[in-house]
C-alpha cells in the first residue's frame, strides 16, 4: 500500500448513464447507454459511518445506510482491492434516472459506487474488472455494461465470466422513451417468463438480435423495422404493461423504426434516427395511446450516450 495514500484526496464525483436492456429481441445481452443521467459524489472516510443523501428521481425510496446499492458497490471494491483502511463513507446522489422503470437505475448506483471508489483508491481495476463486479452485483450484463462503457454492448456469460463488445452504432439513434407512472419490479417481471421457448420463437429472436447488431454496425437503416420485434420475453410481459402492442403500434405508426420493453419495463422505448426522426409524434403517439388504456405517461427523447460511466473533473 502507497505510503502517502492517507494524504490522498478521498472525494471524487462520478457521472453513469440510464441505459436500456434487451432492445426487443436481445434479453439478457444487447444493452445501450442513453443520456439522461445519474449524479454520485463519494468521500471515503475511516470510520464506521455510512451517511447517504439522495436527491431527484425516486429520492424518497432510495434505501439510506448500509442498505444502499451505491454503498454495497463501494465496500466491494474496497474489499477486492485491499484498501480496508476505509470503514465508511459520505454518499450524495442526484438521480434523474426513473426508479424502477426499466432504465437502468440499479446499474447505475452499482457502476457509481464501484467507478468512484476505483478512482479514489488510484484506479487499481479496469474497466473490464468493473464490468465483472458490476455484473456480480448485478446478476446480469446487459444494464451494467452499456453504464460502464456506453454506446450500444453485446455481453455473453461464459461459466460466471462476462464479455462485452461496446460499439458506436453507424446509424445516430434517436431513442423516445415513454416513462409510465407505475413502477415494475425486475423480479417479477421475470417470474411472469417461461423457462423454456420453442425453437421457432428461439430462431425468431437470434435472427432478430444477429440483423440488429449487423445493420448498426454497418449503418444498414433500411434493416432495422425487421429488427426490434422479440419473441422471448415481451409477450410474457404484456399483461404486467397495459397497452404495450398498442403503444408500439402506434410509435411505429408515427414513424418509429421499432419498439421495445425497455429492459424488464415498464417503459417502452421507440426507436428513430435522426435523418428518419419524427421524435415529437412518436412521443405523443406513444403517451396518447398509454392513455387509451388508463396510464398516464411522460415522454423523453433521448440520444444513445457514447462515454459510459465519467469521474467528473472540475
Ligand atoms: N434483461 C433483463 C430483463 C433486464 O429483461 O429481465 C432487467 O434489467
Amino acid at each position: 500500500m502507497r505510503k502517502n495514500f492517507p494524504d490522498r484526496k478521498n472525494r471524487v464525483t462520478v457521472r453513469v448513464p440510464g441505459t436500456s436492456a434487451n432492445c426487443g429481441p436481445g434479453f439478457d445481452c444487447l444493452g445501450l447507454a442513453t443520456t439522461i443521467y445519474n449524479y454520485l459524489d463519494l468521500t471515503l472516510i475511516r470510520s464506521d459511518k455510512v451517511v447517504v443523501e439522495a436527491s431527484g428521481e425516486g429520492a424518497e425510496k432510495i434505501p439510506r445506510g448500509r442498505k444502499n446499492l451505491a454503498w454495497q458497490a463501494v465496500k466491494k471494491l474496497l474489499e477486492v482491492t485491499g484498501h480496508n483502511e476505509f470503514k465508511g463513507a459520505i454518499i450524495r446522489m442526484k438521480n434523474h434516472v426513473p426508479l424502477s422503470r426499466g432504465l437502468g437505475s440499479s446499474s447505475t448506483a452499482i457502476v457509481a459506487g464501484l467507478t468512484a471508489a476505483n478512482e479514489i483508491v488510484g484506479s487499481p481495476l479496469n474497466r473490464d474488472e468493473l464490468l465483472k463486479l458490476a455484473t456480480e452485483l448485478e446478476g446480469h450484463p446487459d444494464n451494467v455494461a452499456p453504464a460502464i462503457f456506453g454506446n450500444f454492448t453485446v455481453s455473453v456469460m461464459d461459466g460466471g465470466e462476462v464479455q462485452t463488445f461496446s460499439f458506436r452504432p453507424r446509424i445516430k439513434l434517436k431513442l423516445v422513451v415513454a416513462v409510465p407512472e407505475f413502477e415494475l419490479s425486475t423480479r417479477l417481471a421475470r417470474k411472469v417468463l417461461p423457462k423454456k421457448v420453442s425453437r421457432a420463437d428461439a430462431i425468431f429472436n437470434i435472427s432478430r438480435a444477429s440483423m440488429l447488431v449487423a445493420a448498426l454496425v454497418e449503418g444498414r437503416e433500411e434493416l432495422l423495422p425487421l429488427a426490434f420485434d422479440d419473441a422471448i420475453h415481451q409477450p410474457y410481459r404484456k399483461k404486467l404493461v397495459p397497452g404495450m402492442t398498442e403503444v408500439f403500434d402506434a410509435a411505429r405508426k408515427a414513424g418509429a423504426l421499432g419498439a421495445a420493453i425497455s429492459g424488464a419495463g415498464s417503459c417502452l422505448i421507440a426507436f428513430t434516427s435522426a435523418k428518419r426522426g419524427h421524435e415529437d409524434e412518436i412521443a405523443a403517439a406513444m403517451v396518447e395511446a398509454f392513455k387509451a388504456h388508463g396510464v398516464e405517461s411522460k415522454a423523453l427523447i433521448l440520444n444513445v450516450d457514447t462515454r459510459g460511466a465519467q469521474v467528473m473533473h472540475k
